[in-house]
Formats: structure tokens, sequence, C-alpha cells
């Protein structure tokens, strides 16, 4: 979910509409604003954001404070009602909330025997009516009932909170889900938000309020203090976004925009970081725990989705290259089985949000044991990025496409950069090979600019497959992950259904499926499993599969063989995955716009996925 509040001379609506239409990636079940103005007023409606704009178009929306909400479910389903802000029972406060509420079952069993009855069927209006009742138990200030409240919650939350009978006065509050505080000009004016692109078109000085922290701004004043009430010093960063990468800069959808970035989002991730002819690879970020990192008995990579992908390539090429073992974890299954972890195992964490809820579990997790904590994330300031002992950030810029391209490539540059780190210090390459890989690594952008050239052949591809009910991707070694990868971005954007897996594994169950209908995307591109995937492919179109390869540029056998023949550029099989995903990034994309599908906010999903 994402949540907005702002107080101030402007009109509160328009600056929480265009908030939540920037937040709109975190999940777009339904969406809402509270407005105080002689009253409290809320509107909310099942949908997206341009729902809720239609429901107040005429409507007197003038007001200088409000918050507002876009939603993903989880407790209720998506419907008006449980659309946010909720109100208490007296109607006099109305909170926005991004989180779960464990116990909330408990404090709603209480409540009731209380006298509260609910609108609602979501843990959020709970919450509240739970402050409300705590305010009116203790006849106390409302942010004193919040901090008490949030003593007793069990969960994750960020939430703001109006009050009718303080019209100058937002409290906020967070635990695990994030929250910014944007800082206007001499302080006339305060922006609150779960990331910062709703508040850089208006400042760039903001606070990231932590864990267990509590602000409160009132009468043009911020305090920050503990659940405690101790009180705090805000550290006022300066943002480094630019409004422009917010916006679509002339591109149909967001995904088309962060795919077609790629070459520069890989050279500003690998700046200063790698310069071959130096011999010089370096991540700043992680020098103080090199060392551990070098000495790591193991590996765990904990990550979800895509960036789990990043970190399948990851496992195959640190092992490669510093021989240290790795093992990749979904982090969800990871913080919940009773792993084995040790002092001398080193965590890394892979997130694009740096918001993942099991990712920073497992985080948790792991430093509990004693392990050190490096985080590879696209967010700067995120909360997984905040937790890790050091880390090295992506650099991709706002990714806001929903299925994740740009990030993807960014985390595998620095996954690489990391290995080859690694190696020279260890020595476990010999000099040459270091040096080769590092010339490639520098490449890679105008590598993934050729290889993007394939975009109107892969436009001709899609038409042809546009209502194929199943893909086939099939892949090995390095680019095993990158089938998973491609067949996620399918499933995702698309809705069909997609599966991705090892190339030799397919005769053990997914050739069953294979028939003149199946479309099969191979990943095959020269390395050291071509003679292989050769035969894999022999077995599909044995059994009149149609086949869209991934070749290396020059290939002829390969194309020889299969339906479409899709080039890349050559680069060193370690290092193709970065290459040979952008053919299927672009199948996806084409064949989602053909079906008619909203690209940017697939159904069901959502980019930060802040809930467990
Ligand atoms: C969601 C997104 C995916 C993303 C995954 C992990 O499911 O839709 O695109 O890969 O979360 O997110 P993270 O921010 O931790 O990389």
């Amino acid at each position: 979910c994402g949540i907005v509040g702002y107080v101030g001379h402007r009109n509160a609506s328009e600056v929480l509409i265009k908030g939540l239409q920037r937040l709109e990636y975190r999940g777009y079940d339904s969406a809402g604003i509270a407005l105080i103005k002689e009253g409290l007023h809320v509107f909310k409606k099942q949908g997206k954001v341009a729902e809720l704009q239609k429901i107040i178009e005429g409507k007197d929306t003038t007001a200088t404070i409000g918050i507002g909400h876009t939603r993903w479910a989880t407790h209720g389903g998506p419907s008006d009602g449980n659309a946010h802000p909720h109100y208490s029972s007296d109607k006099k406060l109305a909170m926005v909330h991004n989180g779960i509420i464990e116990n909330y079952d408990v404090l709603k069993k209480e409540l009731i025997a209380k006298g509260h009855t609910f609108e609602s069927e979501t843990d959020t209006e709970v919450f509240l009516h739970f402050i409300e009742q705590i305010q009116k138990d203790n006849n106390i200030a409302l942010e004193e009932a919040v901090r008490i409240a949030l003593n007793e919650v069990i969960g994750a939350y960020a939430i703001v909170i109006v009050s009718e009978d303080a019209p100058d006065q937002l409290i906020a509050a967070r635990k695990g889900s994030p929250l910014v505080i944007g800082i206007g000009e001499n302080k006339s004016e305060y922006f609150l938000a779960s990331d910062a692109t709703p508040i850089v078109e208006y400042t760039k000085d903001v606070v990231y309020i932590n864990d267990e922290e509590v602000a409160v701004i009132r009468g043009g004043e911020m305090k920050i203090t503990d659940i405690k009430n101790v009180e705090k010093t805000p550290y006022i960063q300066t943002l480094e976004m630019e409004l422009e990468a917010i916006e679509k800069g002339g591109y149909d959808h967001f995904m088309m925009k962060e795919i077609m970035e790629q070459p520069r989002s890989v050279a500003d991730c690998l700046r200063g970081r790698v310069i071959a002819d130096q011999m010089h690879v370096k991540l700043g970020g992680i020098r103080h725990k090199m060392k551990d990192l070098m000495n790591a008995n193991r590996i765990i990579i904990a990550a979800c989705g895509t960036s789990w992908h990043a970190g399948l390539v990851a496992e195959y090429i640190i092992e490669e290259f510093t021989r240290i073992p790795v093992e990749v974890e979904y982090a969800s299954e990871f913080r919940y089985r009773n792993p084995i972890i040790r002092e001398d195992d080193v965590l890394i964490a892979i997130s694009q949000s740096g918001e993942t809820a099991d990712t920073l579990a497992a985080i948790e997790l792991a430093k509990s044991k004693g392990a050190t904590i490096l985080g590879v994330c696209n967010v700067v300031g995120s909360s997984i990025a905040r937790s890790s002992d050091e880390g090295a950030y992506t650099h991709a810029g706002p990714e806001i496409g929903v299925a994740s391209t740009k990030a993807f490539t960014a985390q595998l540059t620095v996954l690489t950069t990391m290995a080859l780190m690694i190696a020279k210090e260890k020595q476990t390459l010999p000099e040459e090979t270091l040096h080769k890989l590092l010339v490639d690594l520098e490449s890679i952008p105008e590598k993934i600019a050729e290889a993007l050239k394939c975009e109107e052949e892969i436009k001709k591809i899609s038409e042809m497959y546009k209502d194929a009910q199943n893909f086939l991707y099939l892949g090995r070694g390095y680019n095993f992950p990158v089938a998973l990868e491609g067949a996620l971005k399918l499933k995702e954007i698309s809705y069909i259904h997609a599966e991705g897996y090892p190339a030799a594994e397919m005769k053990h169950g997914p050739i069953a499926l294979i028939d003149e209908e199946m479309p099969v995307a191979f990943i095959a591109t020269k390395d050291s499993s071509y003679e292989k995937i050769v035969s894999n492919i022999q077995e599909v179109k044995a059994r009149k599969g149609k086949v869209i390869a991934i070749v290396t540029k020059g290939d002829t056998l390969i194309p020889s063989m299969v339906d479409h023949a899709i080039e890349v550029p050559d680069v060193h099989e370690a290092l193709m995955p970065m290459v040979s995903v952008i053919p299927l990034q672009l199948l996806s994309y084409y064949i989602a716009v053909l079906r008619g599908c909203d690209v940017d906010q697939p159904r069901n999903l959502a980019k930060s996925v802040t809930v467990e």
C-alpha cells in the first residue's frame, strides 16, 4: 500500500491525488483521501486512483490538510468499504495504514464488547478504534494514545492520522513499513509519504522516520519521539532523486522506459566501481566487511521474486569465481525454517525496493545469529539498506513499472562486481581471466544497447504468440535463471501461464505439455552448455513445439533449427544473463500490450510487498 499526507498552504487534495498516482505501483485495489475543512470528509473508492478522481469531481475538496491511501488488499477484499482512510467511531479521526496488525482479531473482540461497530473488515479500522478507545479511557492527547496503542499492537505499520479537532495536525508512526517526511520551504508545509516520489517535486529536504518512531506535525512544527516518548533529533537528508526520473518521458509505459534505460542504468551502476584497464574493481559500500566476505564460510542470498532470480545467477558466478559456497533462499521460506546460520556466514539481501517484508525478516534472523549482512538495494535509504551492516546500491534510478527490469540487470551488475572484487582479493582467478571479465563487464551497457535492437522482431513474434495459453522458458547454466525470469515477466503482465525450467529437466515433466500449440523460448547463447541445449531444442522440435531461441550473434546452427531466432551480442557466459534477458523483457512487454493488459499495474500485484 502507499500512503500520503499533506499539511500546508496548497490544495491538499491535489497534492494527495498526485502523490497517490506516484505511489500506485505499491497497490491499486482501491484509493481514498480524507480532508479537513469545516469537518472531516472521507472520499474513497474501489479501483485505481482514477476512480477516486471521478467521485471527487465537482465536490468541494479545497482543504489544506489531508491524508491519502492506495491499497493492496490484505485483510478484507478490495471494496469501497475496505478502502482507506478509515474513521473512528465518533467520525472525528481518520487514518491510513500500510502494513498488517496481527493481533487485530483480539483487539476487535475487545472493542466490540465495549460497543464499537465496524464498517469494514480491515485491521486498520480496528487499529484506529483502539487508539480512539485509549484516548477516551485515559482522557489524553491523541499522540499519547497513539504511543500507547503502538506498544500494544503486534505487526507492521506506517500510519498517518488526522483529527477534526486539530485541523493543523498530522500524526504519523512507523514500524516495518516505510515513511518519509518532506519539509517545505521555511517549514511552511509538510509532506508525508511511503517513499520520496510524491515529495520530490515540492522539496528535497526529507526525514526518514525510523521504526517505532512517532512524528507529530502541528502548527508548522515537527516533533519526533520514540514510542516511549523520548524525543529524537530528526536527521534531515537531501533527496538526490530528480523529477524526470519518476515520469514516463515520452514512453507509453514506465516498463518500456525502464527497459530502454538499461544501457544507462547499468553504466550508472558500474561508474567508479570498475575500470578494467587499471584492474580496478571495488564496491566502496562494502569495504569494511570485505574481510568477512572473503573469509565467509558460506554466502547466503535471501530475496524474493525477480531479486531471487538475480540471486540464482549470483550463486553460479560467486561459486565459479571465488569458490565460496553460496546458497540462495526464498526469504519467505528461510525466515521460518530454522536454517543453520553461523557467525562466519554472510547474508546478502537483494531487494529493489529495500522494503520487502520477508527479506527484511530474513535479515533480522541472520543478524540474530551473528552473520554479517550485506544489502543490495535500489531504493536509497530503504529499510533493508538501513538494516544491513554494509551494502552496495544498484543505482538504477526509480523503477516504477511493477514488473522489474532495470533493477534486475543492475542487481546482476552489482553482484558480478562483488564476485570479481572477491576474486581479485582472494586471487581465485588468473589475472588475464579477471581482466577479460572486467573488460566484458564494462562493455555491458553497449551490449544491452545492441540487444535492444531486436525490438521490431520481437514485436512481430509477439503478434504471432499473443494468444498462446502457455509458454515454456528453458535455459541451462547461467541462462537457467534467465528462463525463470522470462517466464515470470510474461505471467506477471500478460497473464499467460508460463513456466521456466532448466532445459535438461524438461524431459522429467514439462515435455508432456509440448505440442504444436506450445511456444518454447530457449535461452541458447554460445556457452559451455551449448551442445546440450542444441539437443534439448531438437527434443522440442521433434514434438512439434514452436521454438523461439535467444542466440549469440553469428550462430547459424540454432537459427537453422528453430522457428524464430533472436540475436544478442556475445559476452562471457557469466555476464550473458544481463544481455539475454533483454529480448525476454521486450517479449513480455509487447505480448501484454497486444493483449490489452495494464503493463505497469498488472492485476493483483504490487511492486513493494511490505506484508509477509
Ligand atoms: C514484488 C514485485 C517483484 C519483485 C519482488 C521483490 O513481487 O512485483 O517485481 O521482484 O516483489 O521485490 P524487491 O523490492 O525485494 O526486489
